[in-house]
């Protein structure tokens, strides 16, 4: 380990306690909250320009080269470069989305979708289940667990199956989870525990079983997760040719994506790699909003790491009804991540907004059909836009990145139960759930077993 240049420090303005690298700790001892990785860049070999990265481009076929997040080493140096685990993960894609723009008036080259779907396990989490796999074999750990929606999981899973370093074992809500993000923990070979109780009950289990059991925590409470998930917004910099957008719009669940791009885009002003940072838009679900409630309502900024936790924990208190959304993935009411999700918006001057499962499902169906599709939670990414495009937060004319989380495939029921035209299907699926219209259905055709009937119909579709 670089330990000599790298630490964990508390996050706590007010306690600051630093600790080593080779301890496994997911909190401050001393005060609980979150904590950090930290570096002593002046004694760290930073490049001088982001544009210096591209020479690792010729040296593919080196695995750390290959890998989307460990190219960018020299950013998140916490472990030598010889000693990562890595499975080619970050091999994502930027891509320029002007038939979406067109729906929310947006002028053409500016709205661009970062599709981390293509990752190893189809989510975004494989490039911080890397990093937090990189700590891991160097603190020896056997057993990795995490709770999880659905993708932290199928990561774990995956890497834990592919490196042999370690078990796994996931701690996941009862159905709570997508069938696409399940079936893949299973095939894998996860130890899978399921929870009476949803996703927020899994993460409490799951922080008491790990000490008592001695098991290495993957959740993003691990600060070695966070690190790996910063690249994501050094890859957005690198197909834009290092050129800086003007907002970032992603999904918050568990906040742990969000407080990476913030934590991001804080070091690259710091070392002076960019001269601003992008506007970060965080979109909750309205089943599960805590932080638009908390960042809107209640008015609670990071101030500095001064934040008013005394108020988050008295809002946490009274929540009395469970998280409640389609978008499965960020049915999150207590995120483990807010006090670095809040550090996040102060850096990039954030807002926050909420959208409802009928903008969600919108969303996605529009996504789909201008190309690669996507999971509903990062759907909300576009939903999010569509709405501060409409509040005029957003201008025509700004640079706008959504990231795109997880792939479509990884919840095909949503989809199917917006697209069949099934009425059963519909009422059981999407109408119990509040949903009410199917604007961007792209119903089948239904047709007898009979070639003419098929020509016909084919016939009149084309007229359409
Ligand atoms: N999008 C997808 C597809 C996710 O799987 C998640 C989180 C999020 C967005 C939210 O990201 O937590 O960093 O704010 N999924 C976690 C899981 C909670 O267990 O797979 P976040």
């Amino acid at each position: 380990m670089n330990s000599e240049f790298a630490y964990q420090k508390c996050l706590s303005a007010t306690c600051q306690s630093t600790f080593d690298l080779g301890q496994i700790l997911t909190q401050c001892p001393h005060c609980g909250k979150l904590l950090d990785i930290q570096y002593e860049w002046d004694k760290l070999p930073v490049p001088k320009s982001l544009v210096n990265f591209e020479t690792y481009w010729s040296q593919r076929n080196n695995p750390t080269r290959l890998s989307g997040v460990w190219r960018f080493h020299e950013l998140l140096p916490f472990v030598p470069i010889e000693d990562v685990v890595t499975l080619g993960e970050g091999q994502t894609l930027l891509q320029c989305a002007d038939s979406l723009g067109q729906i929310c008036q947006h002028e053409s080259g500016k709205l661009f979708l970062q599709y981390e779907g293509f990752n190893p396990s189809g989510s975004f989490k494989d490039n911080g289940m890397t990093a937090a796999f990189s700590h891991a074999k160097y603190v020896d750990a056997k057993i990795a667990a995490c709770a999880s929606t659905g993708n932290t999981s199928a990561s774990l899973a995956m890497y834990s199956a592919v490196s042999r370093q370690m078990r796994s074992i996931i701690f996941i809500g009862s159905g709570k989870i997508a069938f696409g993000k399940l079936s893949q923990a299973l095939d894998f070979g996860a130890m899978t525990i399921q929870i009476d109780g949803d996703f927020d009950d899994a993460m409490r289990q799951v922080q008491q079983v790990c000490p008592r059991l001695g098991i290495y925590l993957v959740n993003s409470v691990n600060p070695f997760r966070i690190e790996g998930q910063k690249t994501i917004m050094l890859r957005v910099l690198e197909a834009l040719q290092w050129q800086v957008p003007d907002w970032i719009i992603v999904p918050g669940g568990n906040l742990g994506n969000s407080s990476s791009f913030g934590k991001m885009f804080g070091e690259l002003l710091q070392l002076g790699l960019i001269d601003r940072a992008p506007r970060l838009a965080v979109i909750n679900a309205t089943g599960a909003n805590p932080l638009y409630e908390l960042y809107n309502q209640h008015e609670i900024r990071f101030d500095g790491g001064h934040y008013d936790r005394t108020r988050c924990d008295q809002y946490f208190a009274n929540l009395n009804s469970a998280a409640d959304t389609l978008a499965s993935a960020i049915e999150i009411n207590r995120p483990v991540n807010l006090a670095k999700c809040l550090r996040a918006l102060e850096i990039c001057d954030g807002v926050v907004e909420q959208v409802t499962d009928q903008e969600i499902l919108d969303a996605k169906a529009q996504i789909g059909s201008h190309g690669m599709g996507c999971e509903p939670a990062s759907a909300a990414s576009f939903a999010g836009l569509k709405k501060l495009r409409s509040q005029q937060i957003i201008a025509p004319s700004d640079r706008v990145v959504c990231v795109l989380t997880g792939h479509q495939l990884k919840d095909p029921d949503a989809t199917v139960a917006y697209h069949s035209g099934d009425a059963e299907m519909f009422a059981k699926k999407l109408g119990a759930r509040g949903i009410e219209s199917v604007r961007h259905a792209n119903h089948p055709v239904r047709v007898a077993n009979d070639t003419d009937a098929i020509v016909d119909v084919i016939q009149k579709q084309m007229k359409e």
